[in-house]
């Protein structure tokens, strides 16, 4: 498929996610550090117009307060939250024109790959944060959808991996293929010998946490984080209600039995808290590198389960899921180690901070992308979610979030040295 193709479809997917909503609801917030719904109807469009617009020629804007105003929707760093009220936004009708427009326009002209690849991506990475967003609503707001079925796996349980000493290669190299300014560049890590979980960290696993108290235990949180959960009352992961004495998972578009054999989607902070418990860490990006891609003979490979491009039967990714699989569900998409379900079905947090690889620099049409989140305050995470679009399944992806941040498709497994 070439990227025309690609951004078609990719816009096909954003509009179903805005169809879904009641549109009495498109005005309001349902993550409290992100903007209103309605932004992002319109930020779609005006990114990829604000990025390809500069590179054709004698196009005029037509609309420059909407190239602003739906310019850029980042979450505060530092708690701070967004003060705007639903009468500050246009209408839809007025933003509908608009995207028209920006739409026709960018499609009757031809554009670099690259740029195209860009507006690509940016829009589905924004198709899987509108479905963190989306999930936030009350069920009422939303209109049900199809999802695929899961095949049927076993019980999880649960095995730790030894990995001996060896080197894994992280970054993208500079050959044309496509990749966000924070890949490049391509360079081998030298990883000591580590253990690590062979699936993710399941809800039933997180429920012993939660029950034996862990919320509770001051020794388990960095004062920034146990300050950041008392303020807000944090005692559980935020997919999860209470149900008289048991709990239940609110998913997509439903509440059902908090169900044991899927990841659990936690913050960087609930993650570390359980394998501290533990006597465990998370494991370094590095270290999740060579669990995924790394092999005993020490060659490397795509993907964890081969070089074969990512089929259904690898894992739950590309949208055909609204709602996680049991962490054991796709053993062909194993790694050559023996390591479950390390691509898809829930971003993987780690412990290393996000910053620049050596060679670093920002793409000119889009400085801040990545130069925006080095400040220690952001945490690489890796693999990918039910809502990850498969392009975006390439080993040097890196996603990245605040550590307190609850609402991602993310969970974890944990490590420690050997
Ligand atoms: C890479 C997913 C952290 O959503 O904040 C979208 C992607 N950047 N528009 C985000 C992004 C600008 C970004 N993440
Ligand atoms: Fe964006």
């Amino acid at each position: 498929m070439n990227a025309h193709t690609m951004l078609a479809d990719a816009r096909n997917q954003t509009d179903k996610l805005f169809e879904l909503v009641h549109p009495d609801w498109l005005y309001q917030r349902p993550i409290p550090e992100r903007h209103r719904i309605v932004f992002y109807v319109g930020h779609l469009e005006a990114f990829d117009w604000n990025l390809l617009r500069p590179h054709m020629r004698n196009e005029e804007a037509f609309q420059a307060g909407f190239d602003r105003l739906f310019a850029f929707g980042i979450d505060p760093v530092d708690g701070g939250l967004p003060a705007d009220t639903p009468s500050d936004w246009p209408s839809l009708a007025e933003i509908g024109g608009y995207n028209h427009r920006i739409r026709q326009t960018l499609d009757d002209a031809g554009h670099d790959c690259f740029l195209l690849h860009m507006a690509l991506e940016h829009r589905l990475m924004h198709a899987e944060t509108l479905a963190y967003m989306l999930h936030q609503l009350p069920l009422e707001a939303k209109c049900a959808q199809p999802q695929a079925p899961v095949p049927p796996s076993e019980p999880v349980r649960r095995q730790t991996i030894e990995i001996a000493a060896g080197r894994a290669t992280l970054g993208l190299a500079r050959d044309g293929a496509f990749g966000w300014d924070n890949e490049f560049e391509a360079h081998p890590v030298d990883v000591p010998a580590f253990a690590i979980d062979r699936y993710k960290v399941t809800n039933g696993d997180y429920l012993e946490f939660v029950e034996a108290g862990g919320y509770h235990d001051r020794n388990l949180w960095t004062e920034a984080q146990w300050q950041w959960k008392a303020e807000r009352n944090i005692v559980h992961p935020a997919f999860w209600q209470r149900d008289g004495g048991g709990w239940r998972c609110r998913t997509m578009f439903d509440e059902i039995p908090l169900p044991l054999d899927w990841p659990v989607y936690v913050s960087h902070a609930e993650a570390s808290a359980y394998a501290k418990r533990g006597g465990l860490r998370l494991p370094t990006e590095a270290e999740w590198h060579r669990a995924a891609y790394g092999t005993p003979d020490g060659s490397e490979r795509q993907f964890p389960w081969g070089d074969e491009p990512p089929a259904p039967r690898h894992g739950s990714f590309g949208f055909a899921r609204w709602d996680p699989a049991p962490v054991n569900a796709f053993p062909r998409g194993r790694s050559a180690f023996g390591i479950d379900g390390l691509l898809a079905n829930g971003w993987e947090w780690t412990s290393t901070p996000f910053a620049p690889f050596d060679g670093f620099e920002a793409h000119p049409s889009y400085r801040g992308y990545s130069a925006d989140f080095f400040d220690g305050k952001h945490y690489v995470l890796k693999g990918g979610s039910t809502r990850t679009a498969a392009c975006m399944l390439r080993r040097s992806f890196r996603n990245w979030f605040q550590p307190h941040y609850q609402y991602v498709y993310a969970g974890f497994r944990c490590a420690r040295g050997v």
